[in-house]
């Protein structure tokens, strides 16, 4: 079916401003059923979480840095080991299967086939317990999973994935809320608390999506730079990786991410006026580190894009830019903080005049190895 630009110029601006409904649509049925497993994942969904032990994380693209959240929700809010790794590397490599642990895919299209095959191959050793998290019911990978979701971003056209990734997100941190239930370790206020933290989350991402006219002028400095730097930190060094992989995708920008602890190891070698350093820093338990990762970055001369939460006291000056993004929104942040790096690639590939949703040499739905 055809769908219409509306007002935007790219189906990849469109997509990145639907994201407040496309999150609305995808909790819907959660909040309504008050958490109901049997509905949100299917009629075993019960059992199976019951047993689980551990959970491993298949996916590819932009839905793996989706799944690198994901695994950290799960650790903290279920208290269940949870590992992320790409389809093409589980699929070739020796693992020791073990059958109480679920497999759960993430995928746009549901039919990237580094993804299914790596599917076919842990069902091929034994597990059972198969979930897929995916935007396009009628596709190969939940076809082949005992337990689906299906997230309601709407169709996605732009090569470079942005609504499906923040419905992604939500739909793990359903995943991690459902499986903290299923074990009994989710009492009612903290399933309440949960709840009411996803209802104001679209909100907050349409505040963020407010941000755009600044991010257009820091996108106006981007566009005439070759290399660039992603910094964050737990949660965040996934939103880090995303930021850099858009910026790649649609500007053709030489953009690389790192944990901002990893910094010393290696990449401040790089660090110059040249090079822009964008650091993804909330407000969260790793603010003081990720300041001092700032710290060495300015002493080095490099040029900071900083963005900070509402409530943060970072002040900009010479050589340090600083966007306030919401209030801090706690576990949920990265969905907040994705939303500039979105836009900040965004706006630098409009700078540059590439064809920005269909980036050279991309595809959509990769159903080749
Ligand atoms: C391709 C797309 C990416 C996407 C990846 C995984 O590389 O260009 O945007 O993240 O495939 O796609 P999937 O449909 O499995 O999420």
């Amino acid at each position: 079916a055809a769908v219409d630009l509306g007002p935007y110029r790219h189906f990849m601006q469109k997509e990145i401003h639907e994201q407040p409904r496309a999150l609305a649509d995808t909790l819907e049925g959660a909040l309504n059923s008050q958490l109901n497993l049997g509905d949100l994942w299917g009629t075993q969904a019960e059992a199976i979480f019951k047993d689980v032990n551990s959970v491993l994380f298949l996916a590819s693209g932009t839905s793996h840095y989706a799944t690198l959240v994901g695994r950290q929700w799960l650790e903290s809010i279920a208290g269940i080991p949870a590992q992320a790794e790409l389809g093409h590397e589980y699929r070739y490599r020796d693992s020791i299967p073990n059958p109480r642990q679920l497999i759960v895919t993430l995928s746009q299209s549901g039919e990237t086939l580094d993804t299914f095959e790596a599917l076919k191959r842990a069902k091929e050793l034994g597990h059972a317990y198969t979930l897929s998290i995916c935007n396009v019911a009628e596709s190969a990978i939940p076809r082949a999973s005992a337990l689906r979701f299906l997230t309601r971003a709407g169709p996605e056209i732009g090569v470079a994935s942005t609504k499906a990734f923040t419905t992604q997100l939500v739909a793990l941190y359903l995943l991690a809320i459902s499986l903290a239930k299923a074990q009994g370790k989710l009492d009612a206020d903290a399933q309440a608390t949960h709840l009411e933290a996803l209802r104001q989350l679209p909100g907050s991402v349409q505040h963020a999506l407010n941000l755009e006219p600044q991010i257009q002028g820091w996108a106006a400095r981007f566009a005439g730079k070759e290399h660039a730097l992603f910094l964050g930190r737990g949660l965040h060094y996934p939103i880090a990786l995303e930021g850099a992989l858009k910026l790649k995708e649609i500007s053709y920008i030489h953009a690389e991410a790192y944990p901002a602890g990893e910094l010393k190891h290696g990449p401040l070698a790089l660090v110059d006026s040249n090079m822009p350093v964008v650091v993804i820093a909330p407000n969260d338990r790793l603010l003081e580190k990720v300041a001092a990762n700032m710290q060495e970055v300015h002493a080095r001369g490099g040029e900071l894009y900083v963005f900070a939460d509402a409530d943060s006291h970072f002040s900009a000056s010479a050589g340090i830019h600083v966007m306030r993004l919401p209030r801090h929104t706690g576990l949920l942040s990265p969905v907040v903080h994705v939303i500039p790096v979105q836009l900040l690639a965004y706006h630098a590939a409009l700078v540059k005049g590439t064809d920005v949703d269909r980036p050279r040499n991309l595809a959509k739905a990769v159903t080749v190895e």
